[in-house]
């Protein structure tokens, strides 16, 4: 069954296609949803029933989306209960899925250097960026990607087939999905996991940005989606480096299409204060608007 929702939101049965699972309670699942798949963008989400039993869906970005196999993939790292059920689904079941929702990240041609920075859960809309920017070709896009996290990643870690300028040669490890897509990346730890920077993911990010010509730095954006500290901290690196900035948030949801004002944030907007929704204004906001100067 498929059924519009506010014209751009969707409500389908999707069925488990597949589900993998890595260390730390982290799952990627793989589900068909053609509508969902046809109209995601970077940065959105769903908002997911785990279970009949379980009586609220949960809200999940889409990490990557085929819109002519009709799948969406997620990566989510188990919380509770909600989530616990959704990973014992199975290929064959049937999940509803409502979405996609929300606004995602916009890019712009003139800064085609995207800066990808994903911590954790927050690692699936830079990857679905990341995906996207392989298919466009209005730009020289020259993305690349810095992921964080403090339990084992979602996946095997590789050697980089190439080094980075500003990044110690024995900060090796990568993403291999992005390095199959031809996308620099590096990661960052304070676990001690092996080739991975000893440190915050933003401040890897700086070792690179720090490398740059104040020309360079005009074509460069940076798209962070993760913790709010991690956020925090990417909008200082961008305004230290005065460049542009977008943050992908996570909210407490209920409703997640625009309802019940459960998810608002504090905005700085140039017309003063506002309170935005992250479920449908957001979930990427202008990080300078979010993390405001202070001091
Ligand atoms: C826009 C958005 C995108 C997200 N993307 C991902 C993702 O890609 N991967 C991932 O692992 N997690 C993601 N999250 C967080 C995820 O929604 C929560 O971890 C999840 O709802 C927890 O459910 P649970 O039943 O396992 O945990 P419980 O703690 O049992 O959940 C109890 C209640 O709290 C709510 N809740 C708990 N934590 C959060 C949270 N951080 N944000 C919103 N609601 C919460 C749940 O919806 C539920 O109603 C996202 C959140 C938002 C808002
Ligand atoms: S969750 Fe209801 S308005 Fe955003």
């Amino acid at each position: 069954m498929t059924e519009a929702i506010r014209g751009t939101i969707f409500l389908e049965e999707g069925r488990v296609l597949e589900q993998s699972a890595f260390d730390a309670g982290q799952f990627v699942i793989r589900i068909e949803a053609p509508k969902c798949a046809t109209h995601a963008t970077p940065g959105s989400f769903a908002h997911v029933t785990c279970h009949e039993t379980i009586p609220m869906r949960r809200p999940l970005s889409l990490m990557r989306a085929d819109a002519r196999a009709g799948w969406v993939e997620i990566l989510y790292k188990v919380e509770g209960l909600g989530l616990h059920a959704l990973s014992q689904a199975h290929p064959g079941d049937i999940l509803s899925i409502l979405g996609p929702i929300g606004r995602g990240f916009t890019v712009q041609a003139a800064r085609p250097r995207s800066v990808l920075i994903g911590g954790g859960v927050g690692i699936p809309p830079v990857v679905f960026l990341a995906e996207h920017l392989l298919t466009r070709k209005d730009a020289p896009w020259e993305p690349l990607a810095f992921i964080g996290s403090e339990v084992p990643f979602p996946f095997r870690a590789q050697s980089a087939r190439a080094p980075l300028a500003g990044i110690a040669a024995h900060v090796s490890a990568s993403m291999p999905l992005l390095e199959d897509w031809g996308i620099a990346s590096r990661l960052a730890s304070r676990s001690g996991f092996a080739g991975c920077f000893n440190g915050f993911v933003t401040e890897l990010a700086q070792g690179w940005l720090q490398t740059l010509a104040p020309e360079e730095l005009q074509k460069v954006e940076i798209f962070a989606c993760g913790p709010t500290p991690m956020l925090a901290a990417a909008a200082r690196l961008a305004r230290r480096y005065a460049v542009a900035c977008q943050v992908c948030l996570e909210e407490y949801m209920a409703c997640a299409v625009g309802g019940c004002a459960g998810c608002t944030v504090l905005v700085h907007t140039p017309a003063g204060p506002a309170m935005k929704r992250v479920c449908v204004d957001g979930p990427v906001f202008d990080a300078y608007t979010v993390f405001p100067a202070t001091g």
